[in-house]
């Protein structure tokens, strides 16, 4: 177990993200999102991945996101639950259109600025730091609607005026800010990742990474334009991470881990190193993708992060032949089903060793300093008799996750800190389920939207107290 190797000025806490936690969908002037268009059962993977369009709202569906648990109206009192437990830091992200409800307005919309700022105001009352997401899986549907959103080179004007805004109108408030959450699930669910849906007959990949190296662009100038902002500000990226190990030692499969490897952290290897690598060019070549850049890309794409944050809720899998055994498919990303680790109820891997090995590989190849923004065990909880929540399975995937985090400050990682997944039970991703729950709080909300969204203490959330008081040494 940890013994005193977390830093003094680490930073303790948790995330959530707009579009799974705020609702108000069409509250202060809020425009409809990607994520708003994404209806919960049978619907939901084909329009995710950008097969289906849906550019209307249906009366027969179900749109988790549209209330989801009513962070909105409901942060002061959640906010107040983290300071609680502790919390040094709290991740969220803005929603792009409740600044700017199109997407392409030449102002900002008041009302989402003084939502914002009253938020982070909360924080800051109770000593907590704002990390934020400007974008976590939400493009203003006007902009996917009139331009294709992200495979359109004119995005990057949108969002770079919509940065500069987050970063003029919270200046003092928020130091600590990510670009794009995990940048590299555009490739696995680009509708829900970017916005992007597909036209029949279309070259998909030749889509999906020229909408990347808009992204890339995006972030690299919205960096620059943080550190004219505030030089004091800390820019990251952020990646969907775990590794990918060989399924064996066949050299076969150890070159597919390498090539499943080198796709994942592509856009990382730019937005960290300030170019593409020069694995890039056969990528490319392999997938038949020919990038349109402008004169004077490879200069902005110079700017680099600060910071490289991941989320990390499994290592992966792979082989020569992916259809060579059971798959699995943790965070939207396909992998062969490791033997020698457990699964999570949702068949989601469960290795806190991976955490420690990413950890070291990310390291080592960037060289700055690391911040994980998101690890946690999704998980059915159940309210027993006395009104209690005893989810031990969730404390005991924690506190190996902790120690395994731990172990890789110890190999030499800086790391600035930990925000376990919704530290609030959220609207899942993946599945728009409320059954899945990551929280050391409950909200009483079913997968029907039903519920009183009241909010209770978990078991875990005393655990986690204990482990932010004590710096990390206490995990018992
Ligand atoms: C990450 C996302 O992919 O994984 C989150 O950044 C998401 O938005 C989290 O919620 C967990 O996935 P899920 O599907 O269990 O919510």
């Amino acid at each position: 177990m940890s013994l005193a190797r977390f830093p003094r000025d680490f930073l303790w806490g948790g995330a959530l993200a707009a579009n799974q936690a705020e609702g108000g969908y069409r509250e202060g002037g809020k425009g409809l999102t990607t994520v708003d268009m994404i209806p919960h059962g049978a619907n939901r993977m084909a329009v995710k991945l950008g097969q289906e369009p849906r550019f209307t709202l249906r009366d027969d569906e179900y749109y988790p996101s549209h209330d989801a648990i009513d962070f909105y109206h409901r942060y002061k009192e959640d906010i107040a639950l983290m300071a609680e437990m502790g919390f040094t830091v709290f991740r969220t992200s803005i929603a792009w259109s409740r600044l700017y409800p199109r997407g392409d307005e030449a102002e900002p919309n008041p009302e989402g600025i003084a939502f914002y700022r009253a938020l982070f105001e909360e924080c800051k009352k109770h000593g907590i730091e704002p990390l934020v997401t400007l974008c976590h899986f939400d493009v203003p549907m006007h902009l996917v609607v009139e331009y294709g959103s992200w495979r359109n080179r004119k995005m990057v004007a949108f969002f770079t005026r919509y940065a500069r805004t987050c970063f003029e109108q919270f200046d003092g408030l928020v130091k600590y800010w990510l670009t794009f959450n995990e940048i590299n699930i555009l490739l696995h669910s680009p509708f829900s990742g970017a916005g992007l849906v597909f036209e029949a007959g279309e070259d998909q990949e030749q889509v999906k990474y020229q909408a990347a190296h808009h992204e890339l662009i995006a972030s690299a100038l919205a960096t620059r334009i943080a550190h004219e902002v505030n030089p004091h500000n800390q820019v990251g990226c952020m990646l969907a991470g775990g590794n990918f190990y060989p399924y064996s030692c066949k050299p076969d499969d150890v070159w597919a881990a390498l090539q499943k490897e080198r796709e994942n952290l592509l856009f990382i290897d730019v937005q960290a190193r300030g170019a593409y690598p020069a694995y890039a060019a056969s990528l490319f070549r392999e997938k038949g993708v020919t990038l349109i850049k402008e004169p004077g890309d490879d200069e902005v794409l110079k700017h680099t992060v600060d910071f490289v944050s991941f989320s990390y809720y499994a290592s992966r899998c792979a082989s020569a032949d992916m259809n060579a055994g059971n798959t699995s498919a943790a965070n939207v990303v396909k992998s062969l089903r490791n033997p020698h680790i457990k699964v999570s109820e949702w068949g989601w891997g469960i290795d806190p060793l991976g955490l420690r090995i990413t950890m070291n590989t990310l390291y080592d190849r960037y060289q700055k300093p690391l911040f994980l923004v998101e690890n946690g065990l999704g998980a059915v909880d159940e309210v027993n008799e006395q009104g209690e929540i005893e989810d031990d399975y969730r404390i005991g995937y924690l506190r190996e996750h902790i120690s395994a985090m731990g172990d890789a400050i110890d190999d030499g990682v800086p790391l600035l800190g930990y925000t376990s997944w919704g530290c609030i039970d959220l609207v899942a991703a993946s599945t728009g389920e409320m059954s899945k729950r990551y929280g050391f709080v409950y909200v009483d909300r079913n997968d029907a939207g039903k519920g009183t969204l009241a909010r209770r203490r978990k078991k875990s959330f005393w655990w986690y107290k204990k482990v932010i008081a004590s710096h990390g040494e206490d995990l018992a």
